[in-house]
């Protein structure tokens, strides 16, 4: 496999400023709402990357599952790798690669704990059997197998069956704040779209950025 030799061009209409509205977030909803048209799976994952207490960068997709006024809400584990890196350094950066339409785009906030009522909120729309596995899942953690955590699974299930499950203290939500967020459309020569919004204290301010 040469992936040298992998190539595509990218053909559409682009993206122009007069198309863009004033908030970020709002534009994001837009662009959100035309990936999912397009029948995209999992528009929603993206990659939140963080840094550790040494600066050492890490990846991995999380699941979008609410876009605030203010920010984007995803739900995790608050004692694994990713929620030790928030605790020491809380700037995040988010990346959505929506690569059906040539769009990828790209936030840089700061990442806070939601509350605990609001973390509950969304627990109680969990589904059973994903409500059991945040429970046993030490995340991040070193296991000796995977027939502990299918036994941890099996026990904690017969004991919760037909019962409310608790949220665990350390499962909820982060929202990221974002303080920049950057609209990518890939266009043909290699020359794409790059439209960046900045908070600055007049509000936001768009750019357009070399590809
Ligand atoms: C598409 C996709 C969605 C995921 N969504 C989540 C999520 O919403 N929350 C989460 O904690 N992990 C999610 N994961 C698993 C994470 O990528 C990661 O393995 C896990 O959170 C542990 O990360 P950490 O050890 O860096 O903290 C997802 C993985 C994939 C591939």
């Amino acid at each position: 496999m040469d992936l040298r030799q992998v190539r595509k061009e990218y053909e559409n209409r682009g993206l122009r400023e007069d198309d863009l509205v004033s908030d970020p977030i709002d534009q994001f909803k837009i662009w959100y709402s035309e990936i999912e048209e397009a029948g995209y799976s999992e528009p929603n994952a993206m990659v939140l990357s963080t840094v550790d207490k040494n600066a050492s960068p890490s990846g991995r997709n999380v699941l979008l599952k609410e876009v605030r006024e203010d920010g984007f809400v995803f739900f995790t584990n608050y004692e694994s790798k990713k929620a030790k890196d928030i605790k020491t350094n809380k700037k995040v950066s988010l990346t959505f690669s929506w690569n059906e339409l040539r769009r990828q785009v790209l936030v840089e906030g700061v990442a806070e704990k939601i509350s605990e009522n609001e973390s509950d909120e969304y627990w109680a729309m969990r589904p059973y059997e994903s409500k059991i596995g945040s429970l046993v899942s030490d995340q991040s953690s070193v296991i000796s197998s995977r027939e502990e955590l299918d036994v941890a699974f099996e026990t904690q299930e017969l004991k919760w069956r037909g019962l409310e499950v608790p949220r665990p203290r350390h499962w909820g939500g982060y929202k990221v704040s974002p303080n920049f967020i950057e609209f990518w459309q890939g266009r043909q020569n290699r020359l794409h779209d790059r439209i960046g919004y900045e908070l600055t204290f007049e509000g936001w301010i768009v750019n357009r950025l070399s590809p």
